[in-house]
């Protein structure tokens, strides 16, 4: 398998657990009917099919956290089918989870939020800043961090980027009312980062190298990016800011 899969579309080797799964499940049941006349249960070959997708997938080099979702996909399918739901229902249900998780397939960044202990410790060491700092949420998900911020600083500059369309709406209504927060549907790729002091994000390994390539060549010297959690590799944070949460989550601080 190609590196670039690899790394870039753990979603396609989902897919592809779940389609191998299905091929080899299938050839099996068609042999037991041709060697033995044995039929086996639906639902015992959805479960089959899903502990096959689990191991495929884990073969496939997918992370743990994949492993429930590949085992339970086609029982779930099932067992939906079963209750013989408008199929309106799974295009509506498709819809939304696209619209959320727009970033998910891409760019490898799906929707979770800092946690209000990670918001109050941001913020905490934002506190020795100019009150009029301008700061960027990379990735603004439904704009907590921004919301606690604009309270906490009402003279900062806030700005959220986010391109998933939903996630957008709901922080671009959130941050509407207060007057130093602006929301903009855009790609964190394509904002210049030069005008601002701080660049925060919550993101996942996958885009942190092209991350810091793109501070390094846009931020001013002495400004800061802090990362939740994830770092970038080969490349040591001035800071870390251990959180104590049940997520292990840290605030990862580099000075440009
Ligand atoms: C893990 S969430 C973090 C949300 C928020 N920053 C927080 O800490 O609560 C990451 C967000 O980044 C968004 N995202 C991912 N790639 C993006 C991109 N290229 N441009 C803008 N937003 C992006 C996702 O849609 C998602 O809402």
């Amino acid at each position: 398998m190609s590196d670039f899969l690899r790394v870039r579309y753990p979603a396609v080797r989902a897919l592809l657990a779940q389609v191998l799964a299905l091929v080899a499940v299938a050839l099996l049941l068609i042999a037991l009917l041709q060697l033995g006349n044995w039929r086996v249960p639906l639902w015992q070959a959805a479960l089959l099919q899903g502990v096959c997708a689990a191991g495929l997938g884990q073969w496939l080099g997918l992370r743990r956290w994949w492993l429930p979702l590949n085992f339970a996909f086609v029982p779930a399918l099932l067992a939906l089918q079963a209750r013989e739901l408008p199929s309106a229902w799974f295009l509506g249900a498709f819809l939304l989870l696209l619209l959320i998780n727009w970033n998910s397939f891409r760019e490898q960044v799906p929707l979770y939020l800092s946690g209000a202990r990670t918001r109050r410790r941001l913020s905490e060491r934002l506190v020795d800043w100019p009150a009029d700092f301008r700061f960027i949420d990379l990735g603004c998900g439904l704009g907590g961090t921004l919301v606690q911020l604009a309270r906490d600083y009402p003279q900062a500059r806030l700005v959220g980027v986010e391109t998933a369309p939903l996630v957008f709406l709901c922080a671009w209504l959130r941050c509407l009312p207060r007057r130093n927060c602006q929301v903009r549907y855009r790609s964190l790729w394509h904002e210049d980062l030069a005008p601002y002091d701080v660049a925060y994000c919550f993101l996942s390994p996958a885009p942190m190298g092209r991350l810091w390539q793109k501070v390094q060549t846009q931020m001013r010297p002495g400004s800061l990016l802090i990362s939740n959690t994830f770092a970038i590799p080969d490349v040591p944070a001035d800071e870390v800011i251990e959180l104590d949460d049940w997520r292990d989550s840290r605030l990862l601080i580099w000075r440009r």
